[in-house]
C-alpha cells in the first residue's frame, strides 16, 4: 500500500469541472490579473475567516514581506520562532528588520515567556507561526504585544481555518496566508493573502500589491509587483466552499491518529480551546530517523517538517542566535504522519498498524 503526504492529483479531481467553467469565464472576459475573481475570492476568504479586509497576493512571503511593511516594521526587531518554514523568518529579513529567536514550548509554538524575554528596546513586532496549523497561544501573546507596545503578526500559511477563540489571521494586528498547493486550501500555483482588520493598512497593501500605483499613471511609494491571477482567484474560491468539510475531513484523520497512537507516540499539545487546521499531523517520537526510514520502506511517506531548524540555516548565519533548547530537541523528534482528503481510512490504519509495529 502507497500512503502519500499529498497527491494533487487526486486533490483537484472534484473540482476540474468547476476550473474548467473558470477558465472559459476569465477567458471570456479577459482580466487575467486582479479581475473579477480577485475580489470575489477576497470576500469570500474574509467573511470565512471573519476579518474587514482581505488582500490578494502574489504568494505568503509576499504576504509577510507586504504585511511587514504595511506596519512600518522596516527596521528595529521582530521576535519570531526558528521552528518553521524559513519565510517567516526571511520576510523579517527581506522587509528590512532584524529577526531574533525565542524557544518554542510543547505547542511547537512561540513560547509566550521566552517570548517576553526577549522583546528589547528594539522590538517592533513579534511574529507568530502557527506550526502545522496547530494554534499558538494567540490571547496570551496578544496580551503581550499591546502590554509591550509592539505589533503582533501571524503567520496562518498553514493555519488557515484554526480556530483559537476566533480564526487564526484574526487574532492579531495582521494575517498573512499562503495558498501553495501544499497547503490545506492550495491554489493551482502559487497564490497568498493578508487578512487585516485595519482600513488605513488595507488601503496602504491595495497600492503595495501593485507596484504602489494610485491610478495608471501614478505611484505613491516603491513597491513590487505581487497580484493575484484571476485563474488562480476563481480555482481558490471553488475550493473554498468545501473547505469546512475538507477541515473536519482533516480533523476526523487527526482524531483517529491520535486515539490509537496515545501512549505509542507523543503529539504537539493543543492549547485550550484551539482547534488546528492539520496543514501536517506532527508526532514527536524516539528514535525518529529510523522509523522514519521504515515508514518509507513501508510505502509511507512521513516527512520532517523541517528538519533544520531556521537559526541553523546557512542563509542566517549572520543572525545572533542565544540559546533554542526546546526548537533543538523537537527538531529531532518531529515527524509528519500522512493526512488529508486524498486518503482513504485504510491508509490511515495502515500507517497506524506500521508505527505501532516499529515500537512493539
Ligand atoms: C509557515 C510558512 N510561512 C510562509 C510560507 C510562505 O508561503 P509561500 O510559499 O506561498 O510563499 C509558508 C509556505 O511555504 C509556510 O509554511
Amino acid at each position: 500500500m502507497k500512503v502519500p503526504a499529498v497527491d494533487l492529483a487526486v486533490r483537484f479531481k472534484p473540482y476540474r469541472e468547476r476550473f474548467h467553467e473558470v477558465l472559459d469565464r476569465v477567458l471570456e472576459h479577459g482580466q487575467v490579473i486582479l479581475g473579477p475573481e480577485v475580489q470575489a475570492f477576497e470576500q469570500a476568504v474574509a467573511r470565512y475567516v471573519g476579518v474587514k479586509h482581505a488582500l490578494a497576493v502574489a504568494n505568503g512571503t509576499d504576504a509577510l514581506v507586504l504585511g511587514l511593511r504595511a506596519l512600518g516594521v522596516t527596521d528595529g526587531e521582530v521576535v519570531t520562532t526558528a521552528m518553521s518554514y524559513l519565510a517567516s523568518t526571511s520576510s523579517i529579513a527581506l522587509a528590512g528588520a532584524t529577526p531574533v529567536f525565542a524557544d518554542v514550548g510543547p505547542d511547537l509554538n512561540l513560547d509566550v515567556d521566552a517570548v517576553a524575554a526577549a522583546i528589547g528596546p528594539k522590538t517592533k513586532a513579534i511574529l507568530v507561526v502557527h506550526l502545522g496549523g496547530n494554534p499558538a497561544r494567540m490571547q496570551d501573546l496578544y496580551r503581550l504585544a499591546k502590554a509591550r507596545g509592539v505589533k503582533l503578526i501571524e503567520d496562518c500559511a498553514q493555519a488557515l481555518g484554526a480556530v483559537s477563540g476566533a480564526n487564526a489571521g484574526n487574532l492579531s494586528d495582521l494575517g498573512a496566508v499562503s495558498f501553495h498547493p501544499l497547503k490545506n486550501l492550495g491554489a493551482v500555483g502559487d497564490a497568498g493573502a493578508i487578512f487585516t482588520n485595519d482600513d488605513a493598512v488595507a488601503a496602504n497593501l491595495r497600492l503595495a500589491r501593485n507596484h504602489g500605483h494610485s491610478s495608471r499613471d501614478q505611484c505613491e511609494f516603491w513597491s513590487i509587483n505581487s497580484r493575484m491571477d484571476s485563474l488562480q482567484a476563481g480555482f481558490l474560491s471553488a475550493m473554498l466552499d468545501d473547505y469546512p468539510a475538507v477541515l473536519e475531513a482533516r480533523r476526523k484523520q487527526a482524531e483517529r491518529y491520535r486515539a490509537a497512537l496515545a501512549g505509542i507516540v507523543e503529539f504537539p499539545v493543543v492549547n485550550p480551546g484551539a482547534l488546528p487546521s492539520y496543514n501536517f499531523f506532527y508526532t514527536i517520537v524516539e528514535r525518529r530517523d529510523d522509523l522514519q526510514r521504515r515508514l518509507l520502506d513501508d510505502g509511507i511517506d512521513a516527512k520532517i517538517h523541517y528538519p533544520i531548524p531556521i537559526h541553523q540555516l546557512n542563509a542566517a548565519r549572520e543572525i545572533a542566535v542565544g540559546q533554542l533548547p526546546q526548537t533543538e530537541y523537537l527538531t529531532q523528534r518531529i515527524l509528519s504522519l500522512p493526512l488529508g482528503p486524498h486518503l482513504v481510512d485504510s491508509q490511515i490504519e495502515f500507517v497506524i498498524e506500521k508505527v505501532g509495529e516499529f515500537y512493539a
